[in-house]
């Protein structure tokens, strides 16, 4: 096992009703203005908007409000939050939705304490250094931002999409009420729960061998995750399913299943760089198309690894190790299509035309490989997009 710092500093409020916690949380802050941002309005529709204001200004706390982030969030909005962040003094930047709002919030709030732009940070050119405390009431399980070191935007000038991983970006609070997600679309939950499980595989397949506490954490919440998807599917308002989705998105990201090993989320660099040019691909959707493809392209570097996962996760079975290797990953396949995800690049619009330019945003036109049981250059993940044609 390798040394590592184990640090997730995050206050989790968890269960039904925790968003009416959100006056405390604050007030624990010490804060008396905040910033509220959200996303296109699914939280008006449901009502939890209004709870959430009603609950804050009971504690006499003022809100400046930012609506409107965009899935993939993008840079040119953030840029504008930064701006009415410092205009008004806000002291805690709050998020009330998804991945994207928190991702956006976590970038308002180290870009209110600088002059630098943040886009310099996600390059690597300036090293963030502070930031504005953020809260989330969290309203889907899926991107495990409510607890991660990591936010992910777009630079929509760029068409480049990419993360910047930093202590700064821990949330103070996180609220989760699994309930909350009832409201969710059956597409929106099953792209989640493609994320979650990415997030924990990203983990498990590692080179570092003695890790086995870290692996058996990784195989219980994977397949904690396949069953709760499956029955949340089945039925949205199953509380038990969604609540372990839930606790399922913090703990798949926030360090855990990575502990004492390498980590390299090298799907989640593929798929960054095909949302990145595709901004209608929706980030666990492009996973789904990706993992069984990366799978498949390098199961034979670390076949007793693909064998613990196959049998461990998935049940498989087989008459050699290949043939139980290739049984899990095409257990996960038939998986992502039972929770109807794209089983074709075709199907998200994305043609053979296309991959050079996707392999070339990862790879900023060659200029590295990305790191995995094959260090994956230009040619690597062509061919990987070709397994997912
Ligand atoms: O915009 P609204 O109206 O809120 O609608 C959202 C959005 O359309 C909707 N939604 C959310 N909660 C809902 C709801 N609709 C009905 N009822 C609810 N309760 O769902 C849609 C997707 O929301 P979004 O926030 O985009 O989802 P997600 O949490 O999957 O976040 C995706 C973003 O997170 C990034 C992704 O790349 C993507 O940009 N990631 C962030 C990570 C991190 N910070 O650690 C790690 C991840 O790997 C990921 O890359
Ligand atoms: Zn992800």
């Amino acid at each position: 096992m390798k040394d590592f710092v184990y640090s997730t500093p995050t206050k989790v409020y968890f269960g039904r009703g925790a968003q009416l916690k959100i006056g405390e949380a604050i007030k624990e802050t010490s804060v008396s203005k905040i910033m509220l941002q959200y996303g296109k309005g699914s939280i008006k529709k449901s009502g939890l908007y209004q709870q959430v204001v009603n609950a804050i200004k009971a504690e006499g706390i003022e809100i400046v409000e930012m609506g409107g982030v965009e899935p993939n969030p993008k840079l040119s909005f953030v840029r504008k939050a930064i701006k009415l962040a410092k205009d008004t003094g806000v002291e805690l930047i709050l998020a009330v939705g998804g991945g994207s709002v928190i991702d956006s919030c976590k970038f308002t709030a180290i870009g209110a304490t600088t002059d630098v732009d943040v886009w310099k940070f996600v390059t690597g050119e300036e090293t963030p250094k502070s930031a504005l405390p953020v809260g989330c009431v969290l309203t889907i399980s899926a991107a495990g931002s409510e607890m991660s070191s990591s936010a992910v935007i777009t630079n929509e000038e760029l068409n480049v999409k990419k993360g910047l991983t930093t202590e700064f970006n821990r949330c103070a609070f996180a609220i989760c009420n699994p309930e909350l997600t009832f409201t969710l679309p059956e597409y929106q939950t099953a792209c989640g729960v493609v994320d979650i499980l990415s997030h924990t595989m990203e983990r498990y397949f590692t080179v570092c061998p003695d890790t086995p506490l870290t692996d058996s954490i990784a195989e219980s919440i994977m397949k904690n995750v396949v069953s709760a998807g499956k029955k949340a599917i089945e039925e949205p308002n199953n509380y038990d399913a969604r609540a372990t989705l839930m606790w399922a998105s913090s703990l798949s990201h926030n360090g855990l299943t990575g502990a004492g090993r390498e980590n390299y989320l090298v799907v989640h660099q593929i798929e960054h760089a095909l949302s990145g040019e595709f901004d209608h691909v929706t980030h666990g959707a492009g996973l789904a198309l990706l993992f069984p493809a990366w799978a498949k392209y390098v199961y034979d570097k670390n076949l007793p690894r693909f064998v613990s996962f196959a049998k461990n996760v998935w049940g498989a079975t087989g008459k050699t190790n290949r043939e139980i290797a290739l049984n899990g990953i095409n257990a996960m396949q038939e998986f992502f299509k039972a929770l109807k995800m794209p089983s074709s690049l075709i199907d998200v619009g994305v043609t053979e035309k296309d991959f050079l330019k996707i392999a070339n945003n990862c790879t900023r036109n060659g200029a590295r490989t990305i790191k995995s049981y094959v260090n994956l250059n230009n040619e690597d993940i062509i061919s990987i997009l070709h397994l997912c044609k």
